[in-house]
């Protein structure tokens, strides 16, 4: 945790821009695999864990604007308890922790609520995302359990939004130590990535890696000789030399800030001559969105940056034809690259998706496109300083798609499909670093984990660390 004058600031922040009601914010439970004593890692609520600091299940804050008090409700634990977890703060203790006055027994909040309803006190909350918590809200609120998310509070939205987006000199400070874990999976991942080798292999010691300096995966890693998937979550292949293995695997911090990182791997410590083209344009793409990222640019147009570089690179290699202008404006680089350019990064790897998406990453002067492949684009609009956002182009070749748009002839004027049948097992290449918006351009966040061509082949073959 922070020291609580953080998360009394943050409160503060947010009930300034208040005048009435209650604000909620659930915090999340245990989560049961197969047994309700047999649970999956106790995960909290990034926006409880932003405002309330504390990971323990069964809490929920309360900050009522109408009288000015703040609440922390949570189960107050048994002797018997005790004997089976060791000795437990008390609920009082951890409402000193981050700075609130009063603490009361989950087991009075429905009363509690059922005095404000009875007031015609107003509620804000923010969408939820697990079963558990729609019931719990519903319960509590006299709501239904499956209408109970369509009630949830835009104003709140907007401005947990805001005030989320902008990371704090600590929080990039965390989001750095995620990526010094990210630092030692990666170059784990090149070291390992030999002929032989299972894909479960590497990601077993990167999870290893996450679990001994952090606090795990900052979210379910692709370690796949078929990086075209592009959440391929199957650890089971074999690689062989020559395969390219994509590598996106990134970290928590203690403090539960992620990591997200990319690096695609020749196994065997050798691109081939293809390989290497088409590893060169994913990387010039990607130092040239990097490098336009600053306060006022767009990220739709550093996208649009990116997928020109790949649309021109392809022409060269003939795999496409024509304009890459107007390649891009008509969408044919989508068929190699599609999906978006980044998005941000914070408490959560896709930071605040949980709130929509579209509150995150548009606004009213960027409205989401509908074209395939920029519609996927997680986060179009304006950068601002304190900004963190991932910058991750890559090319695939996926086979599914080429059919489907070879027997439409799709963009035929763009596309030279009859240089695709070579490609059909080619996989695919991704290169994704952490940048952060500073006030005059940008920073590539952590250090530096390589991505040259030749760095990351020395690395595979053993010639340097
Ligand atoms: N790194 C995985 C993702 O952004 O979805």
């Amino acid at each position: 945790m922070f020291e609580k004058k953080i998360y009394i600031e943050r409160r503060n922040y947010l009930k300034n821009k208040f005048k009435s009601g209650l604000i909620i914010f659930l915090g999340n439970d245990e989560s049961p695999i197969n047994y309700s004593g047999n649970t999956y890692n106790f995960r909290q609520d990034s926006s409880f864990l932003y405002y309330f600091g504390l990971n323990i299940p069964n809490l929920i804050g309360v900050i009522d604007i109408d009288e000015n008090k703040e609440y922390l409700f949570g189960y107050e634990y048994t002797l018997s308890d005790i004997v089976w977890m060791g000795k437990q703060p008390t609920l009082k203790e951890l409402a000193d922790r981050v700075g609130v006055e009063l603490s009361e027994s989950i087991s009075n909040a429905k009363k509690f609520f059922q005095k404000k309803i009875k007031s015609k006190a107003k509620f804000h909350f923010l969408p939820t995302y697990r079963a558990e918590q729609n019931l719990k809200l519903a319960e509590l609120l006299n709501e239904n359990p499956f209408k109970i998310k369509s009630k949830s509070s835009k104003k709140l939205v907007e401005i947990v939004v805001e005030q989320r987006s902008v990371k704090s000199s600590e929080e990039i400070s965390e989001i750095e130590y995620a990526l010094e874990i990210a630092y030692q999976m990666h170059l784990t991942a090149m070291q390992m990535a030999k002929p032989g080798i299972i894909e479960r292999d590497i990601m077993a010691a990167l999870q290893g890696i996450a679990y001994s300096i952090g606090n795990g995966f900052s979210f379910q890693p692709i370690i796949s000789k078929n990086g075209q998937i592009l959440h391929n979550h199957y650890y089971e292949n074999q690689l062989k030399e020559g395969d390219l293995l994509v590598c996106d695997a990134g970290a928590e911090s203690y403090r539960f800030y992620a990591s997200d990182i990319t690096r695609t791997i020749p196994v065997g410590g050798k691109f081939s001559s293809i390989q290497k083209d088409i590893y060169e344009i994913v990387l010039t793409a990607q130092k040239n969105a990097i490098n336009a990222i600053k306060p006022g640019a767009k990220y739709i147009d550093v996208h649009l940056i990116a997928a020109k570089i790949i649309a021109a690179g392809l022409i060269q290699l003939g795999i496409m034809k024509g304009n890459p202008s107007d390649a891009v404006k008509n969408g044919a680089h989508a068929l190699f690259f599609p999906h978006g350019l980044g998005h941000m990064l914070g408490l959560d790897v896709h930071d605040m998706e949980a709130l929509g998406e579209d509150y995150v990453g548009y606004d009213k002067n960027t409205k989401r496109s509908n074209q395939f492949g920029l519609s996927y684009l997680r986060f179009a609009k304006e950068l601002k300083p304190g900004y963190v956002l991932t910058v991750e182009p890559g090319i695939y070749f996926i086979p599914e798609l080429i059919n489907q748009w070879m027997s439409k002839n799709k963009l035929k004027n763009f596309i030279n499909y009859d240089k695709l049948e070579a490609f059909k097992d080619f996989g695919g290449i991704r290169i994704e670093d952490n940048v952060l918006v500073t006030e005059t351009g940008h920073k590539v966040l952590g250090r530096l984990i390589p991505k040259e061509a030749k760095d990351v082949e020395e690395i595979v073959k053993g010639e340097s660390v």
